[in-house]
């Protein structure tokens, strides 16, 4: 979710208004993914990094995720939202850690799946999920990650001009699709979505393979 700064900066607004409309960008999203029939949308709030900003922003943010979890538990309910979180889990606040819980618990059955990476880093999952693995090959592997039993993305976006991964869903994105767009992620509306959309339905997605050949 980039340029959530850059988005405030221009407004001449603090960061962490740009952080609120990029809160409100999400529940759009949200809309625009289920309306599109896509059951499982996964965002990058808060990276491993992300603890080296100033202690006004970083304390900023998790106000602003607890105050998330706590204004939108009814509305996610509701909406049949199954929360979920990713990340080092333990780095976070105690009370932010039983607010999470507390959301995941009872949004457990819904049956469209919004997946937060906080505190998270890719590289940081992979060293975690190792000492847990005991063997027996990528699929069990992926059962030692996070996002056990999330499949992996079809299509990863990065919004605000940067064209890096920086450290998400390093396992999983294995086979996505990447789709770069300059908006800022306040500013990302339907329109954006859609032309993300139809971009990654006119990819061939061959997995490796070639269509028509082999087994
Ligand atoms: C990156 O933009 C964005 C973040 C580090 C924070 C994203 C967090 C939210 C949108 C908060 C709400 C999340 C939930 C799940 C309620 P940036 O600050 O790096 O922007 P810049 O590159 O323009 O400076």
């Amino acid at each position: 979710m980039d340029g959530n700064g850059r988005w405030a900066k221009k407004r001449l607004l603090p960061r962490l208004a740009g952080h609120r409309a990029g809160a409100d960008a999400l529940d759009r999203v949200m809309h625009y993914c289920r309306d599109a029939g896509v059951e499982y949308l996964t965002v990058y709030a808060f990276s491993t990094e992300n603890w080296k900003r100033s202690t006004e922003e970083v304390s900023g943010l998790m106000r602003l995720l607890s105050s998330y979890i706590h204004d939108k538990e009814k509305e996610l309910v509701a909406n049949g939202v199954r929360f979920r979180v990713i990340g080092r889990r333990s780095d976070l606040s105690g009370k932010l850690q039983a607010e999470i819980h507390a959301l995941e618990e009872a949004t457990a059955a819904g049956t469209f799946t919004l997946v937060v990476a906080l505190s998270y880093g890719g590289r940081d999952e992979i060293i975690r999920a190792a000492a847990r693995y005991k063997g027996g090959g990528e699929e069990e592997f992926a059962k030692c990650l996070d996002t056990a039993g999330i499949p992996d993305p079809d299509l990863l976006i990065r919004t605000s001009g940067e064209l890096r991964i920086s450290n998400f869903l390093l396992w999983q994105a294995a086979y996505a699709e990447f789709y770069f767009t300059d908006v800022l992620w306040p500013d990302f509306d339907r329109e954006e979505f859609d032309k993300a959309l139809s971009a990654y339905s006119k990819r061939e997605r061959r997995m490796g393979a070639r269509p028509g050949e082999g087994k």
